[in-house]
């Protein structure tokens, strides 16, 4: 468990952007296109918002999603509007380079379209990802059946967050990217994190090789 202890939610932040400023350079640098997966919720927000005037190839960068709500299109709750607002809005990516989820179409249209779109891309450089106070990242819940699902894209059905139908990316592609790190703040999450901390294998815990951001309260002001 590769821990980047930080010391509050806006450390995680400045972290995680400058983390991305560099996968970008590099991935462009060696491949001409950059595949970065953004996480949902509202952790990552102050993130996009802050690489808003980085220095990023933009016109070589292609968005996709880990995770999205079943939600009409346009609705305040799902994560691509979230993405829109902070940061895809306010930087020059081409439209048909931010793969959304189709998930108002319900779980099941939404990943088969989502499996085909992931199949034609060998690897994520980057993929971002939340934890919610449950273990859960992306749409991956415990108990969940859509966590032996081993499609690049899958249905979620029951979410006990809000709402209850979800497209999630599935561990297939989350331990494929080349670089994957978990932004965790606030008093919150400290249980999870916790629980993760003394063998607890949390549906977050399942994603390997990443690289943790916790701020302190997060921490339970062990590690930092
Ligand atoms: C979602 C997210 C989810 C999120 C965690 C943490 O659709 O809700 O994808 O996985 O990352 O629940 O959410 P916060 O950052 O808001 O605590």
């Amino acid at each position: 468990m590769i821990i980047h202890p930080c010391v509050d939610a806006d450390a995680v932040a400045q972290f995680a952007a400058t983390a991305v400023i560099e996968a970008a350079g590099a991935a462009i640098a060696a491949r001409g296109v950059f595949h970065w997966a953004l996480a949902g919720g509202t952790t990552p927000k102050r993130c996009y918002e802050l690489l808003r005037e980085a220095d990023i190839d933009w016109p070589k960068v292609h968005i996709w999603f880990g995770d999205e709500r079943c939600l009409p299109v346009g609705d305040a709750e799902r994560n691509d509007l979230m993405a829109d607002k902070a940061l895809l809005n306010h930087v020059p990516i081409p439209p048909m380079q931010i793969h959304r989820m189709d998930a108002e179409l319900g779980p099941e249209v939404a990943a088969k379209q989502y499996e085909a779109l992931l199949a034609a891309v060998p690897v994520m450089d980057l993929i971002l990802l939340g934890m919610g106070e449950d273990g859960h990242t992306a749409s991956l819940f415990p108990g969940n059946p859509a966590l032996e699902d081993q499609r690049l894209a899958v249905p979620v059905y029951n979410s006990p967050k809000p709402p209850l139908e979800r497209v999630s990316m599935g561990y297939a592609v989350l331990n494929a990217a080349r670089r994957c790190l978990i932004m965790v703040a606030g008093a919150g999450k400290a249980d999870a994190i916790s629980r993760i901390q003394n063998g607890t294998r949390l549906p977050v815990a399942r994603v390997q090789g990443c690289e943790w951001l916790i701020d302190r309260e997060a921490a339970g002001n062990r590690i930092v």
